[in-house]
C-alpha cells in the first residue's frame, strides 16, 4: 500500500510488504533511539488524539511517538468532555478536528467509527480501536514483538486464548499473522467467546492451519506464542451470565508444566486475573512487559509513513 496520506483503519490493507516495512522503520528509529538521534522530525506537526473509550496505552502512546519525534497533541478524552455531550454527531466533530491537527487518532466504541471520521477527514486518520471491530496498530506492534522475541515470524504456533469473539486486538492480530507462512493457531475459547467465522475462514483461506477448542491445556502446549486477552465486558453488559463465565488463568506452574521453554506470553493489556503475577518472574517469556515499549516505535513509524517523513530519517 501507499502510506504516505493514508488513512489506516484495518490490517485488511496491509501485505506482508507493508508489515515488513513498518517493521524496518520502527528498528531503525529503535536503533537510533539508543544513539540519541531520533531528531524533531514532526516538528511543526499536530496530532488530534480522540479517545471516546478508555485507554491507558494505546492513547498515550501514541501521544509519546508523535511528541518524541517534535511534534505535539491536542487530545480529547472521552464522550463528555466533546460537544458529542451535547448531541454533536461524530461526522460534525471530525469536520471541526481536522482543522486543528494533521492526522487523527481515534478510539470509539462503534464498528467502523474510524472509516467514518476517515470517509470525512482530508488528514489522515488511525483506528485506535473501533468498538469490537478492530486495533491495526495494537496487531503491529503485537508482530514486531514476536519477532524480536522469536527471530521470526514465519513457521510459528500461536494460541489466541480468552475473549475472541468481541476482542478487537486479537481480531487484527489474526489477520496480520495470516499474511506470513506456515502459520498453525489453536483458538482456545468458550463456545460463545469464540473466534468469528469471518476471520477464521480467511486465515484458512490463506493457508494458516486453524483449529478452535476449549482445552486450555492441551491447546497450548506445542504453541510458541501464548496471546492472552480479557474478557470484554463492556461489549455485553447485559448479560450477566456471560459475564460470570469462568475464564482461563495462566499461571506459572501451568507454563512450566505444560508449555516450551521459549513460549512467548503476549497479552494486548489491560490484565484482570488471565495471567497470573507469579508469570511476571518468568522474564524471559512474559514479553506482555516488552509490548509497551516496542508499541512506541511503531507508533512512530506509522506517523513518519502516513505524514511521507520516512526520508527525513537519519
Ligand atoms: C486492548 C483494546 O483496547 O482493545 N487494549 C489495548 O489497546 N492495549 C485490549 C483490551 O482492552 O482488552
Amino acid at each position: 500500500m501507499e502510506f504516505a496520506g493514508s488513512d489506516i483503519l484495518s490490517v485488511d490493507q496491509f501485505g506482508r510488504p507493508d508489515v515488513e516495512r513498518v517493521f524496518e522503520i520502527a528498528t531503525k528509529l529503535q536503533m537510533e533511539e539508543t544513539r540519541g538521534r531520533i531528531g524533531e522530525i514532526l516538528r511543526g506537526k499536530i496530532l488530534g488524539n480522540l479517545f471516546f473509550e478508555p485507554s491507558t496505552r494505546t492513547r498515550m502512546s501514541f501521544a509519546s511517538a508523535f511528541m518524541r519525534l517534535g511534534g505535539q497533541v491536542i487530545s480529547s478524552e472521552g464522550h463528555e468532555a466533546t460537544s458529542m455531550a451535547k448531541g454533536e454527531t461524530l461526522k460534525d466533530t471530525i469536520r471541526a478536528v481536522q482543522e486543528y491537527c494533521d492526522v487523527i487518532t481515534i478510539r470509539h466504541p462503534q464498528v467502523d467509527a474510524a472509516a467514518e471520521a476517515a470517509g470525512i477527514a482530508r488528514i489522515p486518520v488511525i483506528n485506535g480501536g473501533d468498538g469490537s471491530g478492530e486495533h491495526p496498530t495494537q496487531a503491529l506492534l503485537d508482530l514486531f514483538t514476536v519477532q524480536k522475541e522469536q527471530g521470526k515470524v514465519d513457521d510459528l504456533h500461536f494460541a489466541f486464548v480468552g475473549d475472541l469473539q468481541f476482542g478487537r486486538a486479537v481480531h487484527s492480530l489474526c489477520k496480520t499473522i495470516t499474511l506470513f507462512n506456515r502459520m498453525k493457531i489453536a483458538c482456545i475459547a468458550r463456545d460463545v467467546f469464540q473466534m468469528p467465522d469471518t476471520i477464521v475462514e480467511q486465515s484458512r483461506s490463506r493457508g494458516a492451519h486453524v483449529s478452535l477448542t476449549d482445552n486450555f491445556e492441551e491447546g497450548i502446549k506445542e504453541v510458541d506464542v501464548i496471546y492472552m486477552t480479557r474478557l470484554q465486558q463492556e461489549r455485553f453488559p447485559d448479560r450477566a451470565d456471560l459475564r460470570a463465565m469462568e475464564q482461563f488463568v495462566l499461571t506459572r506452574n501451568l507454563i512450566e508444566r505444560t508449555c516450551k521453554p521459549a513460549v512467548t506470553i503476549m497479552h494486548p493489556l489491560p490484565r484482570l486475573d488471565e495471567i497470573a503475577s507469579d508469570v511476571d518472574d518468568l522474564e524471559k517469556n512474559a514479553a506482555y512487559l516488552r509490548q509497551p515499549h516496542n508499541g512506541l516505535f511503531v507508533r512512530m513509524a506509522l506517523f513518519l509513513l502516513t505524514l511521507d517523513k520516512t526520508k527525513e530519517l537519519p
